[in-house]
């Protein structure tokens, strides 16, 4: 954080001094901008409630939900009128009324950093961690966040005299001010993210303002928000924004991640669909809603649905940010509707009430509950346990290689069953406190393959996934007679100790936790690994310089993430408009991770593999915004110590097989192979 020279003064600004007759439009902003300064410093913009602007501004909530049908959009009118209507456009004021801000909330925060904050916004002299926090994400991501912010201006969507580096700093007091409120470290990967995410909100939010101005005949006491016109409307440009097109059709291939085909063609369809547009309607197979769907699968007969698909990152990213997009997919039915909505399968249930499917208010409820086992300081702790475990897999596949009478450097191990598998699962296993003598059994349930093309394969997962659900029951009973020190103990406990998670919610979040928590990482473990061996030049550079792991495990996310598309399709809330095309209320939108990761706008020569790539860390492979993958942390730490330790223990390694022969297809329709043999 920048240091002030002088005390920071709070703004004075017209709206302030309330002696004159205000528009609605002008009390609402002013309600707004009072709110987030009380409410800012404690939980971020999330705590503005429109009931409190409403009653503050005196204008009743429909009229405001007319013009502003988001927070982002409100927040943004709000900071957009303050650097219009300050009396002396001076970029320090700004700086200094949040400095008020972030100051307010950690005087009554008692975490050592919080403390250091304290002191060093009172004494004007920096606490050094915090300060080469801010100096490192200043630097480096400094140019993306100016270009960001200039292409704002350019297209007006930002008012032109908005200071980059102000409204930087702007980001990152309130990200501080929130990471520590909420007792958490300020850790560096989590504000970077963070800054990305409200940048791109605040530029997404103030975009979508001049169409607001645009609405006919707007009242008389409506006219001061006609400040917000844009730049290029003020110049007479041609601005589209007002217009929408129909998204155009992606040819007649049909999205399929189970299908190892596709995923093999998938990098060259998804160019053809961004060439196209940033949104495309495209085909893909629904995943079965009901025993009729179902049954028309077990007989061969796929229906095919359609989608709007979002291949350019900046429409991906911001489609992640988009709250007017709902996981829940039955977040626009009336409760009538959704009365006659078939019952789920039993077997899908768990997935389907889980986080992911979830909108807030009872996401925030649940993933509150969860995040501290993930956060920074838990995730360090583990890494003593997960290089442990890496060894002692390694030391396993060697014995067994030697008791085959094989020796270095010829040994064969398949290092997706001996590694890349068992590394994570015991991993989350040892989290969530899955007995030991049930691992064996529990591994095997929670394989999730899912093969939409067999009916035998679907079948068995079916079974294997209820078979799943009844032993985390008994589980959970077990666990409540006798808990331990782990986070199913935990969650178990806090569910007796208040209304915080119903029995279906505490299935729901363990079956994720335990799915998501493997089958996710040892694709990442296992694309890498074949990345590095089939880009010779890459892998000599990963040998000379081992601390290149981290480039390792954030270019092969971007590269060959595992989630190429999100089969948790968004469903708009309302009707609305990405890139200019209109989506209607109830449209399903899908989100390309894969393909936004792979945009030439965003990554340079995006197709080639690049461990010392810069900025290779802001691919959306664990998606972004409230849904952001809860166990990033871990899975960047298991990657990294896998690559490392692999590559020293065995500078030898290499495919056994032709590259060529590798199929893709892990399981749950993820990206990254089932096999993997290797030579060691
Ligand atoms: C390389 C490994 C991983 C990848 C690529 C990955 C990817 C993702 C993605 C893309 C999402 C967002 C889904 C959406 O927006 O609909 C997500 C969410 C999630 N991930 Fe991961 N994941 C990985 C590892 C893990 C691990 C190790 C865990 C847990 C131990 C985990 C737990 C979760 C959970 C609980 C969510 C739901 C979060 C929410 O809805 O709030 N993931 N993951």
């Amino acid at each position: 954080m920048r240091r002030a020279n002088t005390p920071p003064p709070v703004p004075r600004t017209r709206r302030t001094e309330g002696t004159r007759v205000r528009g609605r439009a002008e009390r609402v902003v002013a309600a707004v901008h009072a709110a987030t300064h009380e409410e800012l410093g404690r939980v971020g913009y999330g705590a503005l409630r429109v009931e409190d602007v409403a009653a503050r501004s005196g204008v009743n909530k429909t009229t405001i939900y007319r013009r502003w049908p988001t927070k982002a959009e409100l927040v943004a009118a709000s900071l957009r009128a303050a650097n219009e209507e300050q009396e002396q456009p001076d970029t320090g004021t700004l700086r200094g009324d949040l400095l008020v801000v972030v100051m307010r909330t950690v005087r009554t925060c008692k975490t050592p950093t919080g403390r250091g904050i304290v002191r060093m916004l009172q004494t004007e002299r920096a606490d050094p961690d915090v300060e080469a926090l801010s100096r490192s994400l200043r630097d480096r991501r400094w140019q993306r966040n100016r270009a960001l912010v200039e292409r704002g201006i350019t297209r007006g969507e930002l008012p032109a005299d908005v200071n980059p580096e102000l409204l930087l700093d702007l980001i990152l007091g309130g990200i501080y001010a929130r990471l520590i409120h909420r007792g958490e470290d300020i850790r560096e990967d989590y504000a970077a993210a963070a800054i990305d995410t409200v940048l791109a909100g605040a530029c997404a939010g103030a975009a979508r303002l001049p169409n607001e101005s645009q609405q006919k005949e707007p009242r008389e006491d409506d006219m001061t928000m006609q400040s917000n016109e844009t730049r290029a409307q003020r110049d007479g440009n041609e601005d589209t924004r007002g217009t929408t097109k129909e998204a155009p059709v992606l040819g007649s291939v049909v999205l399929d991640r189970s299908d190892p085909a596709f995923l093999a063609r998938s990098p060259e369809i998804y160019e053809e669909a961004r060439a196209k547009g940033p949104v495309v309607r495209a085909r893909h197979y629904p995943f079965p809603r009901d025993e009729e769907e179902r049954k028309s699968i077990m007989a061969g007969e796929r229906p095919v649905g359609e989608v709007l698909f979002v291949s350019h990152y900046e429409e991906a990213a911001g489609a992640l940010l988009d709250d007017r997009l709902a996981s829940d997919p039955f977040a626009r039915m009336t409760p009538e509707q959704r009365a006659h909505v078939p019952p789920v399968p039993e077997e899908l249930r768990p997935i389907a009430y889980s986080l992911l499917m979830l909108d807030p208010p009872d996401h925030t409820r649940l993933r509150k509950l969860v995040q501290p086992s993930f956060n920074a300081r838990a995730m360090e702790a583990l890494r003593p346990r997960i290089q442990r475990l890496t060894d002692d897999l390694l030391d396993k596949a060697e014995r067994d290689a030697a008791a085959r009478g094989e020796s270095a450097p010829e040994r064969r191990m398949d290092l997706v069953k001996a590694f890349a598998y068992p590394l994570p699962v015991t991993v989350i296993s040892d989290m969530l406190g899955i007995p030991e003598e049930d691992r064996e059994t529990v591994s095997r349930l929670g394989e999730l393959r899912i093969d939409n093309r067999d009916p035998v394969v679907m079948q068995e997962t079916r079974k294997m996934l209820v078979a799943f659900s009844h032993y985390l029951v008994d589980l959970f009973e077990r666990k409540r007679r006798a808990p331990g020190d782990d986070m199913i103990s935990q969650m178990i406990h806090a569910q007796e100790d208040g209304d915080k998670l119903n029995d279906k919610e505490l299935l729901s979040m363990v079956f994720l936790l335990y799915l998501a928590g493997h089958v996710t990482t040892v694709n990442l473990i296992g694309n890498g690994v074949v990345a590095l061996l089939t880009h010779p030049e890459q892998l000599a550079r990963f040998k000379a310089d081992p601390g290149l792991a981290k480039g390792v495990v954030e270019e092969t996310l971007r590269y060959w993430g595992p989630v190429d598309y999100l089969g948790a399709v968004r469903t708009a809330r309302e009707d609305l408009e990405i890139a200019g095309v209109s989506i209607p209320k109830g449209g399903q939108v899908m989100i390309g991770l894969g393909s936004a990761n792979r945009d030439p706008e965003q990554f340079a020569d995006p197709h080639a593999y690049d461990i010392g790539r810069e900025g290779a860390h802001r691919h959306i492979a664990f998606g972004k915004g409230i849904h952001l993958c809860l166990g990033a942390p871990l899975a960047r730490i298991e990657g990294q110590i896998a690559f490392e330790t692999l590559f020293r223990r065995y500078p030898d390694l290499r495919l056994a097989v032709p590259a060529e022969t590798l199929r893709w297809g892990g399981a749950a329709g993820l990206r990254g192979f089932r096999e993997l043999p290797v030579l060691f």
